[in-house]
């Protein structure tokens, strides 16, 4: 696919990227409009966040051009490609815990008032006029004194789009931006992407979530195995052709399922209370069961007590109240002693918490059970061994790598988290807590881990799932309790016909 390069915005022809043995990029070619949200989706490995470094310059491409209206330009670094008007806006974001939005905001581009020899003056008053003209025009609502650390996400997100916009960004790249979102977030920075979009900025916009290209972007790319194989405008396609171009016609259905009767109590929790730094309760008053063959489900507004109640399970915060499985006390156990007895855990921040990201494939892939045979021989590690369950484990899951000894880092966005998920379920646990499974994974991924979690639980398994997807909870659980200020609300059986149920509960708690 050769085209010529349109006159304005941003194009790419004929991107090539090779690392090692992986063609990350084959031929890919992608352009931006002034004033269009362009969704840019595909499997996990496609190529994605490839593309994206190639076009925001952290990383030069081994073939293809690159245009920015019509002239052919070659990014060396971030830099090159923010001067071209061009910026990325990170997950992982640069910004500072300790210091305030306003700080955030202007860091290593500060407006000087007077300067002195090698002293300069901050001039915070243009700063916050500078950072608030933006805000209103795009939107965005923000108090530029609160710390960083203690604002929610999307409010980052929409801190450094203002750090953009006000170095001069005219094409925003957003790499899976609702991955890390709750649903009313999501809302509010569409809101904001359109505003963005009305005023003439070019967004490229990297989702698995064909509801959400459906619902923002005007036009879409699939990319498949480093290729782009499919360009429309979002109004002449159908939701269902754009998934069959991401999966090549191989879109896995999960059977129909049944669950079985959940047998005997697993896991109990009774009256668990938990403090937060501030020594306000954080959870109060918390007991659930989950019988053998059961997956119960945790509904929930984001922030009301999900991951602190996960924490005290798995024994990363400290607790009052009683938490048994098969009737043996955990509270006094540290977390590689819960795993011991059978609690395995997959966490929502697999990077922090789920990945050693600069270990290997392999290592990663086959903690927690390194000590254990085969792979362990009276103290000796058996590298054949590790090699084979490694590999088996990564099988199951489809994880798309190209050797085993490389860096956990050199994997796709989704292929970590499903490699997480294929070493906690292979672990043999009893019980699987399992936060935001999917996050990041595609849609034959979304299938195949819905088929591990249900046939664990057809084993005998306990499943403590917590979601922000309602779908996802709905399709699994046997039952869904919903959380909310740090306490249980209530618990509804048959979840798929008790939907509107359910979210009058999340928001009633949410309003108390
Ligand atoms: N630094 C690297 N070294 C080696 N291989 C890499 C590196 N970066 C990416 N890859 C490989 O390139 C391929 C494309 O990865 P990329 O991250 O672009 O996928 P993606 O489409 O963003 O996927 P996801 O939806 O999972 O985020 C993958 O096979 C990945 O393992
Ligand atoms: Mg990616």
């Amino acid at each position: 696919m050769r085209a010529l390069p349109s006159p304005a915005g941003l194009q790419a022809v004929g991107l090539r990227k090779i690392y090692g043995s992986v063609v990350a990029n084959r031929n890919m070619s992608i352009a931006t409009q002034a004033g269009s949200i362009h969704a840019v989706v595909g499997e996990n490995g496609a190529g994605k966040s490839t593309l994206m470094r190639l076009l925001q310059g952290v990383e030069r491409p081994d073939g293809g051009e690159i245009f920015v209206d019509g002239v052919r330009v070659d990014f060396t670094n971030p830099g090159d490609a923010l001067r071209h008007g061009i910026g990325m806006v990170h997950q992982e974001f640069m910004i500072a815990p300790d210091l305030s939005l306003l700080e955030n905001l202007v860091l290593g581009e500060e407006p000087v008032k007077r300067s002195w020899g090698p002293l300069s003056w901050i001039d915070w008053p243009t700063a916050r006029t500078q950072g608030q003209a933006l805000a209103d025009q795009i939107g965005a609502l923000i108090d530029w004194d609160q710390r960083a650390a203690n604002a929610p996400v999307h409010i980052l997100q929409f801190v450094e789009i203002i750090r953009l916009l006000r170095r001069g960004c005219r094409t925003l790249i957003l790499d899976e931006p609702t991955a890390v979102l709750a649903p009313v977030q999501v809302d509010e920075l569409f809101a904001l992407l359109r505003n963005l979009r009305t005023q003439g900025t070019a967004l490229l916009f990297i989702s698995h979530k064909i509801g959400e290209v459906m619902a923002l972007a005007d036009e879409v790319t699939v990319i498949r195995q480093g290729e782009t194989v499919f360009h429309s405008s979002v109004a002449e396609c159908t939701a269902d052709e754009i998934s069959r171009h991401i999966v090549n016609g191989e879109l896995h259905h999960v059977a129909n399922d049944e669950a079985p009767q959940p047998q005997s109590e697993l896991l109990s929790i009774a009256s668990l209370n938990a403090r937060s730094v501030n020594r306000s309760h954080t959870l109060h008053n918390i007991s659930l069961t989950i019988g053998s063959g059961e997956i119960l489900g945790i509904a929930g507004v984001a922030g009301n007590g999900q991951n602190e109640l996960v924490e005290c399970l798995v024994g990363l915060r400290p607790s009052s109240g009683l938490v048994t499985l098969n009737g043996i006390a955990l509270s006094a156990l540290n977390p590689s002693q819960r795993r011991r007895h059978g609690i395995a855990y997959i966490s929502a921040d697999r990077r922090h918490e789920g990945l050693s990201m600069q270990a290997s494939i392999e290592t990663n892939v086959v903690a927690g059970s390194h000590r254990t045979s085969p792979i362990s021989h009276g103290g000796w590690l058996n590298r054949a061994a590790m090699r084979k369950i490694a590999k088996d484990r990564l099988q199951a899951l489809d994880v798309k790598y190209d050797r085993p000894s490389d860096p956990v880092s050199t994997l796709s966005g989704g292929n970590q988290q499903k490699l997480v998920f294929a070493r906690e379920i292979a672990t043999s646990p009893q019980v699987l807590i399992a936060s935001q499974p999917t996050r990041g994974v595609d849609l034959n991924g979304i299938a195949a881990i819905h088929q591990l979690i249900r046939d664990f639980r057809d084993g005998g398994g306990a499943v403590l799932l917590i979601s922000e997807e309602l779908d996802e909870l709905i399709a699994l659980s046997t039952r869904v309790a919903v959380i909310a200020d740090g306490t249980i609300v209530g618990t509804v059986k048959a979840p798929a016909s008790n939907l509107p149920l359910i979210g009058r509960m999340m928001l009633q708690g949410a309003a108390a």
